[in-house]
């Protein structure tokens, strides 16, 4: 998984998300949403001088493009990411790609967890949990025994009993959100993404890849990208809520536009219905809205 995505070309080195799969970061209604929370934040800081707002997989930088145009210049917007900059990004956007320290802020991390390279587990036929392994053309099969440090992640988290059960072992998601929780002086870290919980782990797993907006084999190649969900309830935040909670505390969904307005203002009409829509597609239950909003926050000194 780390090779096919992040390796020389891999497919995070080659390829823009947006061109795959659409997500809540692409869709300028989400922005809003998202400044209104930093606006709680910075309220909740007391208004530093700097407010620094990081996205870490910032993919092409489009949440940071919509960001720009709601947050004023007391904003520091910085995406982490492993691509280079696009050239049409405001200049005000720096690009890096490693987490800074010493964040004071809001730390953002949309999809991100579920691209965190990760093992699978698999109980074989003699009823040993091992390692799944996986070839170039996609074939699995049982490998080497679990180490200590996973066996008992999967005791805790994810236990696998039955021939055939298979599990992901979500430890490096768990050492990702660490290293974002810890880069904030003060202020709130979130990461934003699809998640089960112990009652619902799915049986045989998640991973899966996807290419031109369709589901695919998870072929470690670098043609697809490979994702598998995140076992929320694993991740050491304060607070989990799906994204339709969150966005409603936050004002969304916008109602749909009254249609008298179609006859008295066309335009504005359409716009406001775009707006509604896509705020439906955020906060669907069986969609986007049925994502994880997991965060923390640390307390500034006033
Ligand atoms: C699924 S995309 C999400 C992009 C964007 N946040 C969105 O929601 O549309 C995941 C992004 O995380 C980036 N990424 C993965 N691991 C990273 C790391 N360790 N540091 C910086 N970026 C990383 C990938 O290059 C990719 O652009």
């Amino acid at each position: 998984m780390e090779r096919a995505l992040y390796g020389p070309g891999g497919f995070y080195r080659r390829e823009l998300p947006r061109n795959h799969f659409s997500t809540s970061a692409q869709t300028p209604v989400f922005a809003e949403a998202v400044a209104r929370l930093a606006g709680e934040v910075d309220e909740a800081l007391g208004r530093p001088a700097t407010f620094d707002v990081v996205d870490v997989g910032a993919g092409n930088g489009e949440l940071l493009g919509h960001l720009a145009s709601l947050l004023d210049e007391r904003a520091h917007l910085t995406a982490v990411e492993l691509r280079p900059k696009p050239k049409d990004l405001p200049q005000r956007i720096s690009w890096r790609a490693d987490v800074p320290s010493g964040v004071t802020g809001l730390v953002i991390a949309c999809e991100l967890l579920d691209n965190v390279p990760c093992d699978a587990a698999v109980v074989d036929g003699e009823g040993e949990v091992r390692y799944e392994e996986v070839d170039e053309v996609g074939t699995t099969r049982p490998g080497d025994p679990i180490e200590d440090a996973d066996a008992k992640w999967l005791a805790e988290w994810w236990p696998i009993h039955q021939v055939g059960e298979r599990a992901e072992i979500g430890r490096p998601r768990e050492a990702k959100w660490r290293e974002l929780a810890e880069c904030i002086d003060a202020g709130t870290v979130l990461a934003i993404d699809y998640g089960h919980t112990r009652a619902d782990r799915p049986e045989t797993g998640t991973i899966v890849g996807f290419r031109d907006g369709r589901g695919v084999g998870p072929v470690p190649d670098g043609t697809c990208d490979i994702t598998a969900h995140v076992a929320v309830d694993a991740i050491p935040c304060d607070r989990a809520r799906t994204q339709r909670e969150a966005l409603r505390e936050l004002g969304l969904p916008i109602d749909r536009p009254p249609l008298a307005r179609a006859y008295r203002d066309p335009t504005g009409y359409a716009v406001e219905l775009a707006r509604a829509s896509a705020s439906a597609r955020l906060t669907d239950r069986s969609g986007l809205g049925a994502h994880w909003w997991m965060s923390t926050s640390k307390p500034g000194g006033r």
